[in-house]
């Protein structure tokens, strides 16, 4: 039986580490996203972590010792979640990713990264120029996980280097591979070289994901034509839905301050942190950051003053209440 999702003409979430939390995600899908990404989680992380189920907000969570939750997944997000490792090495790629298996729909390996940190860990960018370590992660992943395995690239400087690497990757068996259509060297500024991404949809037959088109992409109608643009099965959106993540919208985006509180309800449902919700917000936020929000914005550091600041204090009140009660249950079944 082959391993895939269906992704053909699909709606795609790309990894985004600090913005791909949990709300994200399913703000991502309430909004008419197919697909959602994790953000890039390094193996060692998950190594290190311990999963755990977190009964009382319904979540599977993976913590680290000093509890730091550094994923957090609920089953909504089943058969539509791609988790993305960040790794050099392939026995430990296949050691994380059995953990996270039975929690996931997709395992993707991100090959694309050029921040320094992953550069010099060997991980990420750094894996374009060693096919051979490619071909050895993705084979390895390949051959010993039940769930499909796809990778995100960036493109290499020479077109016919950027084929032969995408045929290594065809070859090991990935489902899928998303293709950020610039080079480790080229920043956001650069356009994006969506006919490279053409060329590698007809050198290979399994899926190819277009992603890089964000600064074109202003309008849900602009998704299919960078779509067509790039010849592509699917795509992928990072900044676009980083700032509005109604982009994914059939009917059109929303004003911001409705998805912020969307993004806000689901952060006290899921009980995650004002750092992350609000370092969220402020993305959303970042051309209009003159709104009386703004400075208030800026300056809270606690969910109780978010929720003041978006006149949700009702709602502040009724998840604490909620969850206050779910722990109380909790601890009294805990101590039968
Ligand atoms: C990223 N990108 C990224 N890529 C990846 O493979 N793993 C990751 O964790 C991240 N993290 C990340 C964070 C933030 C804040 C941004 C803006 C981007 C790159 C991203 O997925 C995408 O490839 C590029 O942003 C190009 O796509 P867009 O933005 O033009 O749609």
């Amino acid at each position: 039986m082959s391993k895939s999702l269906d992704y053909d003409n699909k709606l795609i979430l790309a990894p985004m580490v600090r913005i791909n939390h949990l709300p994200t995600r399913l703000l991502s899908l309430d909004y008419g996203a197919d697909i959602v990404y994790s953000e890039e989680i390094i193996d060692f992380k998950i190594l290190t972590s311990r999963r755990r189920e977190n009964e009382i907000l319904g979540t599977v969570d993976y913590e680290l010792p000093d509890g730091t939750v550094i994923f957090r997944t609920c089953p909504r997000e089943e058969g539509r979640l791609v988790f993305q490792l960040g790794t050099a090495d392939a026995k430990r790629a296949l050691k994380a990713a059995q953990k996270l298996e039975n929690d996931i729909t997709v395992l993707d390996v991100n090959m694309g990264c050029p921040q320094p940190f992953s550069l010099q860990g060997g991980m990420g960018a750094a894996l374009l120029r060693k096919p051979e370590k490619v071909k050895d992660i993705l084979s390895t992943l390949v051959k010993g996980l039940k769930i499909p395995v796809s990778c995100k690239i960036r493109i290499l400087p020479k077109l016919e280097d950027t084929i032969k690497l995408v045929k290594i990757i065809e070859s090991t068996g990935v489902c899928a591979i998303a293709v950020h259509g610039r080079t480790i060297d080229e920043r956001p500024r650069h356009a994006n070289q969506n006919h490279v991404i053409k060329a590698i949809k007809q050198a290979v037959k399994i899926p190819v994901i277009a992603n890089g088109g964000s600064k074109e992409i202003l309008c849900y109608e602009d998704i299919a034509k960078f779509k067509e643009e790039t010849g592509a099965d699917s795509v992928m959106i990072a900044r676009a839905a980083e700032w509005n993540p109604s982009i994914f919208r059939k009917e059109g985006k929303l004003p911001i301050e409705d998805v912020i509180k969307q993004h806000v309800r689901y952060a006290l449902k899921y009980d995650i942190n004002a750092i992350s919700a609000k370092y969220c917000i402020l993305q959303i936020m970042h051309t209009s950051m003159d709104m009386a929000e703004g400075q208030p914005m800026l300056d809270c550091k606690h969910m109780v003053e978010i929720c003041d600041i978006w006149k949700m204090e009702d709602e502040f009140k009724a998840t604490q209440e909620l969850l206050t009660k779910k722990r109380a249950e909790e601890m009294e079944e805990e101590s039968h």
